[in-house]
């Protein structure tokens, strides 16, 4: 046996990796909802002797491998959640759950994470203590707070921590680690409007709640285009709209919702009152009234500088440094990972999940898949991280 691991030394687990990859994908479950992926996991780090800790944070578990005498740690973290997402694929390991879809790959990211503690437990060649951290609820539906304010952190003390997410159109093989700032921070918002509702044929007598959220819906889009500063950046979207039950009645009530992603807290908190002045306004024109709540649900993904060299110095004895970025765009999307990186140190990093027809479509689309390619490559980044900052 080598002293060190590499992706090959990964490859007897792969095919385990793959099915328990396709498991997981066939049976996904939304946000708080993960018993049967957590009882998959929990038996599988039990059979591996490790020690586990259900009910973190809901739905949370915490597998623990100790291994010589340093009081040395870190904590690594899969997430396990899926969307509501009807999944457009028809393989044979396509989502049973109706309307329930792994599209962002966390079935992927838990499969690496458990080939990563089956192989630690098998060969614990390192000196200290590893914390599998399997969330819930990454989503946008606060996982990682449950699990911290479930004392997470101080009942599995982690001096540093390290998680991953799957990047398509990033080649398999590839891996993306930046210092500093990676991810945005992401705010979800309602907006209720309320007119006065009237038969369909006789507008004049009500206040249409559903034109005046159309007009907010268009007016939103003045916020990022004249009130964020060009250097800055802001995403506004308005991703649900819903009015109305039938075709010949004006609506009383109608509903806007969407979500703000930015990379700073102070762009963050002028979008949320440009939209309250936005919607209210836009409401009183036509007669209706408006009213906002705007919740910020991330913080902005921030590495720290010397846990991203560590990782990126991992994944460049993995593949070679020219299959490492070190300095790749910032990525708009939000994770909530970022609340686990304010309490430890830590770094955060892309995978490739593929390219063209094979792993390149995006997350969050119903034909997405996890690229099964790709788990050796994580579960090696994890086990040699350990081996190499937790070494005997
Ligand atoms: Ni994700």
């Amino acid at each position: 046996m080598t002293a060190t691991t590499t992706v090959d030394t990964l490859g007897p687990l792969h095919a385990d990796m793959t099915a328990w990859r396709r498991d997981i994908h066939a049976h996904p479950e939304l946000g708080f909802q993960e018993t049967r992926t957590a009882d998959r996991v929990a038996s599988l780090l039990q059979a591996c002797g490790i020690a586990v800790t259900r009910g973190v944070g809901k739905t949370g578990v915490v597998g623990t491998l100790k291994s010589g005498a340093s009081h040395r740690s870190i904590g690594l973290r899969a997430d396990m959640d899926a969307l509501p997402i009807a999944e457009g694929n028809a393989f044979g390991h396509r989502s049973t759950h109706a309307g329930v879809m792994h599209a962002c790959g966390h079935d992927g990211h838990t499969a690496m994470l458990l080939g990563a503690a089956v192989q630690l437990a098998r060969t614990k060649r390192f000196d200290g203590t590893v914390h599998f951290i399997f969330q819930p609820a990454e989503e946008g539906l606060g996982g990682a707070k449950a699990m911290i304010d479930d004392g997470l952190f101080t009942r599995f003390a982690c001096q540093r921590i390290f998680g991953m997410h799957n990047r398509p159109r990033l080649a398999v093989g590839r891996f993306n680690v930046k210092s500093g700032p990676m991810m945005a921070g992401g705010a979800f918002f309602d907006i209720r409007v309320t007119g006065r509702g009237a038969h369909g044929a006789r507008p004049e007598t009500g206040v249409d709640a559903a034109l005046a959220a159309a007009q907010i819906a268009v007016s939103l889009q003045s916020i990022v285009a004249r009130n964020v500063a060009p250097l800055d950046s802001a995403v506004l979207s308005v991703t649900r709209i819903r009015a109305g039950d039938a075709y010949n009645v004006i609506p009383q009530t109608a509903e806007l919702g969407g979500t703000v992603r930015a990379f700073s807290r102070e762009v963050m908190d002028a979008v949320g009152r440009h939209m309250k002045r936005v919607a209210e306004g836009t409401a009183a024109a036509f007669g209706a009234s408006a009213e906002v709540d705007f919740r910020v649900l991330f913080a902005p993904t921030v590495n720290d500088p010397a846990q991203a060299d560590v990782a990126a110095r991992i994944c460049t004895e993995l593949v070679g440094a020219d299959q490492v970025d070190r300095n790749p765009p910032l990525v708009m999307a939000s994770e909530d990972f970022s609340f686990m990186l304010e309490q430890v140190p830590g770094c955060y990093i892309n995978i490739g999940n593929g390219e063209g027809s094979e792993g390149g479509c995006e997350v969050h689309n119903p034909a997405y898949d996890f690229n099964d390619q790709a788990l050796p490559l994580g579960a090696a980044f994890f086990v040699r991280l350990i081996e190499s900052e937790l070494a005997a």
